[in-house]
């Protein structure tokens, strides 16, 4: 029990993708008033808000994101509210030396973005962490909408598209894992070491509902785009799979938290 009562930031209930995953991370994380967050790939402030209320005036957060819009979108939201919260425009994957040490490193839908060197980017924030500190990271995992993956797959042989399809398999077999996360954090011997996965279920019409979700086309969609060098050929392959949603429905994401304390220094 924290003894906090005002609650005035909690996560948007609306908002179908990043509160979910946090939901997820909020149940890992071990949060008491005073506490020092890093909290990375902040976006526009989910949990950071969060956050920064729980850990209150004593507390301090720091948010970094590679997009300088995303930090102005972030500093906009905050006005001149909780100031011992900020933002800063950072990449996650070289963090300045000159960071101070945190008690809990946080990463709401970050672990994606860590590429293309995954295990020494977590290294750099495992760094960050001080002794008897709590990493906790989350990510759709290996198994995300793999029916859509499995239709595209088809659509790609079907229509022989070979080159579009060796890129497409790179990028599956790119994606991390629950277990990859386990590994990892053993890897730089973490203790007290949790990794778990919940299904998420993402719903969408056929067609250009689809086509234009906001979650499936900015996050997973363009990726399919990507492989192809003939930009109509994608549009053309991705429009005959949008109109066959039925076949590759419920769509459905494993929201995957991972949770790992540093020893503490003897
Ligand atoms: C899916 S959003 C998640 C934002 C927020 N944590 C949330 O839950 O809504 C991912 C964020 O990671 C940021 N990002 C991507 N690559 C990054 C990097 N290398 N370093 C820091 N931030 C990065 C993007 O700009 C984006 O704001």
């Amino acid at each position: 029990m924290l003894g906090i009562t005002m609650a005035r930031w909690l996560l948007p209930k609306q908002d179908p993708w990043s509160t979910p995953f946090a939901e997820t991370l909020l149940s890992q994380l071990s949060l008491a008033p005073g506490l020092h967050i890093l909290d990375v790939a902040s976006g526009h402030g989910i949990p950071a808000f969060y956050l920064a209320e729980q850990v209150g005036s004593t507390g301090r957060v720091l948010g970094i994101d590679l997009s300088a819009g995303q930090v102005a979108r972030a500093r906009a939201i905050q006005g001149t509210q909780l100031p011992w919260l900020s933002f800063a425009c950072h990449d996650v994957r070289t963090l300045p030396d000159e960071l101070p040490l945190f008690d809990r490193i946080t990463g709401n839908l970050s672990v994606m973005f860590f590429r293309p060197n995954r295990e020494e980017t977590l290294h750099g924030l495992i760094r960050h962490l001080r002794p008897g500190g709590q990493l906790v990271l989350t990510f759709p995992s290996l198994g995300t909408f793999d029916s859509l993956w499995q239709r595209v797959d088809r659509e790609l042989l079907r229509r022989g598209h070979s080159a579009e399809r060796e890129r497409f398999h790179v990028y599956l077999a790119e994606r991390p894992s629950a277990k990859d996360a386990r590994r990892w954090l053993s890897a730089f011997a973490m203790i007290g070491i949790a990794v778990i996965e919940q299904p998420l279920e993402v719903v969408s019409g056929p067609g250009r509902a689809f086509l234009n979700h906001p979650l499936l086309r900015g996050g997973f969609l363009d990726d399919v785009y990507e492989c192809f060098e003939d930009q109509r050929q994608a549009d053309d392959m991705m429009r005959a799979i949008s109109a066959d949603l039925a076949s590759f429905s419920p769509l459905i994401a494993l929201r995957c938290v991972m949770s790992g304390w540093k020893a503490a220094a003897h």
